[in-house]
């Protein structure tokens, strides 16, 4: 059976019982930092098992793109190592939110497996929590199965959870027996050993708590179920092959990866770079569609260490250029239909992935180079220093296992527990660098928000008061806390935009608010008590700073029209790779290899104040999403949207799906002025812009500095420029004549210096000190202003404390046997120093100045010697 039928019938199984089928949501998930991918198919529902958040079903199912690398759930380094493991999946999953529980799940799935797919129910084998005698119960009850089949596992395989918090409950997973033949040994064994033999092939989760960062767990408001069965595990068993890889959905891109190596894929271990290459590329090209782009930190460093992983791998296929391109194509073929998004971006996924390969060929390279420097250094039997490992790995992205090959071919160890340890101190240091999520705090109910047609509210009451995460019954002035509202006009952070700031006005009192954040449908009025007192149940007047707020408002409405702009003078590849709308600016994020050439800069400028200064209006209107997609608003990957959803559009410019705030028509923007364009990542960009009254500090700001300019140039500011040219003009004039005089004082310097040379056996010789150098340049290129001159020199003089010697020997005394590098290592121990060269110039570098006298003594001496000697 194939993949795609698979898929097909799944989610026709649980619509005709009562599943609403919703699409896939993106690999990164929307306005989650606690979670780096999105690992599951419930993923996209967790604020409606935790109950925060409502959706018009109460029964869901959906095909889910999901990845498993970095992060809790982390299957990087197991995959091509055994038949199911995978960085990037698709999962099946049913859901019901507060609706059936554990028999209907049960019932379900058993009836799925045995009558829809047709697996001979003898091959099926389940386990449940230990704790769980119910589930074990049903099992028997609903399925008819043989409690013989069933094990009882820890919290280790049957509990589980999407992050270090959130929801999560026990489980129960439904296992295949893939016969005998794959054992592992005598003692293999379901919950025994980790062998292919029994595959889990889906997990049914008994949704029933919310962990907190203390890891507490607190019952959910109804419990729920969330199950997740693996697609290409199923195709593998359906299909009868022996692995993930043999499947519809991965064979051509192994075979793909025989095409170019020129190999044979073999099946088993040393089939494994096929496998990794295969899951690999897959993984990336869905990330790079989706538009997250390479980097050094969080999303983007987990996809770097997996294009990196591919490399390698490609590297002991024989693959040294860059070859992840090319299976591009493969992806698009065999996964293309269900998310179309791999055919459409494929031009822009190959660009991205063939920079950072030559990109790391590069790096490879060279610490390759470091790396022979290092070992050759040590004998053999010693161990490479663990963070030196690491440093390669770091600087030059070098794989431990790589530097484990090169060292033991000479016989050296590497301390992989050092490596460990300094990967381990990055770790850290990388964790303290994320903002920790503050903990979800419990709310009286959700909060109204009625700020888009207003800026202030009231009377309302108090209904929560919070100091950190405790909850108090009043604020003191100085006081830090949060303040919860039934209602309020304050924006929460959200869709690029921050949160407002403003006023909380109470009987007693005034609390300052700093801040606005949202946690599911509540508003959190962060700040502190700036006069007075605040207490839960007093009523207060809530009032936005509208000035700051007017801000925000241009900089979101301008941002909107900047990425019209944008997709208009460059076209509609651009994507939106993040934004943040601040009152004082707005910066936007997109996809773009390059910077802005001056004249599209220009271009988007004058596009976006044109539509200003046409004045258009701005139409918010509520819509179905699906609606309001086919109506052709932009939406961006990196936000959370509903079912219903609010639609801005500009008639003529742009439309877009935002929650956020925005003018009531383009003209209140007043201006527009773009100032930064910066790279972030690798193909992506920066633009950063200024609108209203922050235009207008910003053109003041630049006039004060050219009247500043213009005032020490003593200048009209039109004039400022050919000032500067004219200043520069003169100064390489000067710096002209001063290079001349230096020249022709160093002639005169020289000739004199001739005038000290003297003829031995024939040869002109030149033995002297000079005085005033700085450098050892200096002296060299003294060397080179007598060479021609001369047949032999020796110049020595004192560098600032240290001591200088240059040699030189001509062709003739060289003939004769002199040579320049056997004077230096004569004369060198009289400065205490060394050195070295060749015959014809040779130089040393000595710490006893003092020495030189008896340099010069020793150096005529020599040459008089040699050149009587020899000749
Ligand atoms: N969320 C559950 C899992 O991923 C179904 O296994």
């Amino acid at each position: 059976m194939k993949a795609e039928v698979i898929r097909r019938k799944f989610l026709q199984f649980f619509a005709e019982r009562g599943h609403q089928v919703v699409p896939s949501s993106p690999l990164v998930p929307a306005g989650d930092p606690t979670l780096l991918f999105t690992n599951a198919g419930m993923v996209q529902f967790k604020d409606v098992f935790l109950g925060t958040d409502q959706r018009s079903y109460k029964r869901a199912t959906s095909a889910q793109k999901c990845m498993r690398a970095g992060g809790k759930h982390n299957d990087l380094e197991q995959v091509g190592r055994t038949a199911r493991h995978l960085t990037f999946f698709e999962m099946l999953g049913n859901f019901s939110f507060g609706d059936y529980f554990k028999r209907e799940a049960i019932g379900f799935a058993w009836e799925f497996l045995t009558r829809e797919l047709g697996i001979d129910p003898a091959v099926l084998w389940v386990t449940v929590h230990e704790s769980d005698d119910e589930a074990a119960r049903l099992w028997v009850e609903v399925a008819g199965i043989d409690p013989a089949r069933i094990v009882r596992l820890g919290d280790a395989d049957n509990f589980w959870q999407m992050g270090d918090t959130g929801p999560c409950g026990p489980s129960s997973e439904i296992y295949v027996d893939r016969g005998p033949e794959h054992a592992c040994g005598p003692e293999c064994g379901l919950g025994f050993c980790d062998c292919d033999r029994y595959e889990e092939i889906w997990n049914l989760v008994f949704m029933q708590y919310d962990r907190d960062l203390s890891g507490r767990l607190t019952p959910l408001p109804r419990p729920s179920i969330d199950t997740g069965m693996g697609l290409e595990r199923v195709a593998a068993f359906l299909q009868g092959v022996e692995s993930n890889f043999d499947t519809d959905l991965l064979a051509p891109l192994v075979r793909q990866v025989g095409r170019l190596s020129g190999r044979p894929y073999d099946p088993g271990p040393a089939g494994l770079p096929f496998r990794v290459i295969a899951d690999h590329v897959r993984a990336l090209t869905f990330l790079l569609a989706e538009g997250v782009s390479f980097s050094n930190e969080g999303r983007g460093y987990v996809m770097r260490r997996i294009l990196r992983r591919a490399l390698r791998y490609g590297f002991l296929l024989g693959l040294d250029e860059p070859f992840l391109g090319e299976l591009v194509d493969t992806v698009g073929e065999t996964m293309g239909e269900a998310y179309p998004e791999v055919v459409r971006y494929r031009d822009a996924v190959k660009a991205a992935l063939r920079r950072e390969e030559e990109r790391f060929l590069a790096t490879l390279a060279q610490g390759m180079r470091v790396l022979d420097e290092k070992l050759a250094g040590l004998q053999p039997g010693q161990v490479l220093d663990g963070r030196e490992a690491f440093m390669l790995h770091d600087t030059y992205g070098f794989p431990l296992d790589l530097t484990v090959d090169a060292a033991r071919e000479r016989g050296i160890g590497v301390d992989a527990d050092g490596f460990a340890a300094a990967m381990e101190e990055q770790r850290q240091r990388a964790r303290a660098g994320r903002a920790v999520l503050a903990e979800r705090l419990p709310a009286p109910g959700p909060t109204r928000f009625v700020g888009y047609g207003s800026l202030s509210a009231g009377p309302v009451p108090v209904g929560a008061l919070y100091i950190d995460d405790d909850p108090v019954e009043r604020l003191e002035m100085g006081q830090g806390g949060l303040v919860w509202l039934p209602e309020s006009p304050f924006y929460p952070e959200g869709g690029g935009q921050v949160g407002d700031k403003g006023r909380l006005v109470g009987p007693h009192g005034v609390f300052r608010v700093t801040d606005t954040r949202r946690q599911g449908e509540v508003i959190w009025h962060i700040g502190e008590m700036e006069s007075g007192w605040l207490e839960a149940g007093e009523a207060v007047h809530a009032e936005v700073d509208a000035g700051l707020r007017a801000g925000a408002m241009r900089n979101h409405t301008a941002t909107h029209l900047l990425h019209a702009a944008l997709r208009e003078v460059l076209g509609p590849e651009v994507r939106q790779a993040g934004s943040l709308v601040a009152p004082d600016r707005l910066r936007f994020d997109f996809t773009l290899d390059r910077p802005l050439t001056e004249a599209e800069r220009l271009a988007v400028e004058d596009l976006v104040n044109r539509w200003i200064l046409e004045d258009r209006p701005v139409q918010v209107e509520e819509r179905a999403r699906e609606e309001a997609l086919a109506a052709g608003a932009l939406a961006f990957f990196g936000e959370k949207y509903g079912e219903r959803v609010r639609m801005v559009t500009v008639p003529g410019a742009s439309r877009e799906l935002c929650g956020g705030t925005h003018c009531r028509s383009t003209g209140e923007i007043g201006s527009f002025l773009l100032l930064e364009d910066v790279s972030v990542g690798s193909g992506a960009r920066r633009l950063e812009a200024v609108t209203g009254w922050g235009a207008l500090a910003q053109t003041r700001e630049w006039r004060n500095r050219l009247m500043e300019a213009a005032g020490l140039l003593k200048t009209a500011p039109a004039e400022v420029p050919a000032r500067i040219r004219a200043l520069q003009a003169d100064l390489r004039e000067k710096d002209r004549r001063l290079t001349a005089r230096a020249e022709r004082e160093a002639a005169q310097a020289v000739e004199a210096l001739l005038r000290q040379a003297e003829t031995v056996q024939g040869f002109r010789v030149l033995v002297a000190r000079l005085e005033g150098l700085g450098a050892a340049e200096d002296l060299r290129r003294y060397l080179d202003l007598v060479k021609g001159r001369v047949d032999v020199a020796v110049l020595a003089a004192d560098l600032g404390g240290r001591a200088g010697l240059v040699a030189y020997a001509g062709p003739g005394p060289r003939a004769a046997g002199l040579r320049a590098d056997g004077v230096i290592r004569r004369l060198a121990p009289l400065i205490e120093g060394g050195g070295g060269g060749r015959p014809d110039v040779a130089q040393a570098g000595g710490r006893r100045p003092e020495g030189l006298p008896a340099v010069l003594d020793e150096s005529r001496r020599l040459l008089q010697e040699m050149l009587v000697s020899t000749g």
